[in-house]
């Protein structure tokens, strides 16, 4: 698993777990803007982890690469020692909910035990902390539970009540870092964030899985009544909410991060479908006619929505863009990237769709 590692730095680090992922990756090529460290991603390169994601960056030498896996905890503490790590944004864990539902050990090992690891490493090498020194723990707001329609978004101060094995894991693995923090005084931040979206993102989740099937011409699986509801952030816009807690969080805070724009899942689907049909010049309705109401997801939780005032106040961020806006530059991405499509749509992929939604799908769109 272990690759050259490159020689040691006279200055601290900058570690991003999961930095091959969707947000990780947009958050380093949004970081290497203007580096403020020695950038050094670590991932296992799991089906979610693409290098492609960070192709040009790695052959501008603007960050360094691990291939390392979390879950290994004596090569966590080697790593911290190597690059005299004074910083973790830590996004690396399994994210899928529907892959949690149908196995949910590797939630477990990599979430909440890889998140441990983690934590020991940071301990054991910060025991005499720097200022500057910070684990930022990158979390969901799944870790809340469902809201019912009237009840006002989540906040800082709403109690834990996970639902799925994804939830769970990550609802663990936040009470670690609370506790690591408590207990061992390590500064440590917490966000809760919901529902990104954005270039980069792996299509197993419905944003992108919907704009490549209605590309495609595939049914487009809404499950249940698909009037589920979810509060839409864009992916920059949650960078952006990174570095201000980087710049200005305060530790031992957690803060909760959301877009506010809270859609059902039918009025996201039925967006993407008007936009790829007008893209390609498909007479309106074309895409429509694909939609499917499939079996539901077990446990599937109707409405999560985020109250981000805090953060706002705090720290004075606020989401900047919007999904009309931003919706249409999505399609346009996944329709102008077909080659990185093409690759992700390999074996695993393929046999994911298949377990999951009981259809074959081509190996290239
Ligand atoms: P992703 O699935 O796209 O990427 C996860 C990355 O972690 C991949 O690069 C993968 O290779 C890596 N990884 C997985 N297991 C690993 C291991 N054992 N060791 C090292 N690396 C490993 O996920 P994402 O959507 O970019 O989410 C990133 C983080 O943000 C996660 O912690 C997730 O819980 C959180 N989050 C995501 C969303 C969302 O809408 N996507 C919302 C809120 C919070
Ligand atoms: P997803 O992108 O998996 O994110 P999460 O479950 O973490 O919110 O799903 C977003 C919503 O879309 C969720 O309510 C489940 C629903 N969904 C579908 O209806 N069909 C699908 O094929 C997928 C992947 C999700």
């Amino acid at each position: 698993m272990m690759t050259a590692l490159p020689p040691r730095s006279r200055r601290g680090a900058w570690l991003i777990t999961g930095g091959a992922g969707f947000i990780g990756s947009n958050f380093v090529r949004a970081l290497c803007a203007a580096p403020p460290a020695r950038l050094v991603v670590l991932d296992a390169l799991t089906y979610a982890g693409n290098i492609a994601n960070l192709r040009d960056l790695l052959d501008a030498r603007a960050v360094e690469l691990v291939h390392a896996d979390i879950r290994n905890a004596a090569h966590m503490i080697h790593v911290f020692a190597r690059f005299d790590v004074e910083r973790v944004i830590h996004f690396a864990a399994e994210t899928h909910v529907d892959r949690s539902i149908a196995g949910p050990q590797a939630f477990m090992e990599t979430n909440v035990l890889g998140t441990m690891n983690l934590l020991r490493a940071a301990h054991e090498h910060w025991r005499r902390a720097r200022p500057g020194n910070l684990f930022l723990h990158v979390s969901t707001d799944e870790v809340y539970g469902a809201l019912s329609p009237t009840e006002p978004p989540f906040d800082e101060h709403r109690a834990y009540a996970p639902n799925s094995p994804y939830a769970a894991s990550k609802a663990a693995s936040d009470h670690l870092v609370r506790a690591w923090h408590h207990t061992y005084g390590l500064p440590a931040i917490v966000t809760n964030c919901s529902n990104n979206y954005g270039p980069w993102q792996f299509p197993e989740k419905l944003i992108p899985l919907m704009i490549l099937n209605a590309i495609d011409g595939r049914e487009l699986p809404v499950y249940g009544d698909g009037l589920q509801r979810r509060d839409w952030l864009h992916v920059l816009d949650h960078c952006e909410a990174l570095r201000a807690v980087l710049e200005r969080g305060v530790a031992g805070n957690t803060y909760c991060i959301g877009g506010g724009e809270e859609r059902s899942n039918i009025e996201i689907v039925a967006a993407i479908c008007d936009l790829v049909d007008a893209r390609l010049g498909r007479p309106q309705g074309t895409a429509h006619s694909l939609i499917r109401h499939v079996e539901d997801r077990p446990g599937h939780d109707r409405r999560y929505a985020i109250d981000s005032s805090k953060i706002g106040r705090a720290l004075g961020w606020a989401p900047r863009r919007t999904l009309a806006a931003a919706l249409p530059e999505i399609v346009d991405w996944y329709l102008t990237h077909a080659d990185w499509v093409g690759n992700i749509r390999t074996g695993e992929y393929l046999r994911f769709y298949e377990a999951q939604y009981g259809q074959r799908l081509q190996a290239t769109s």
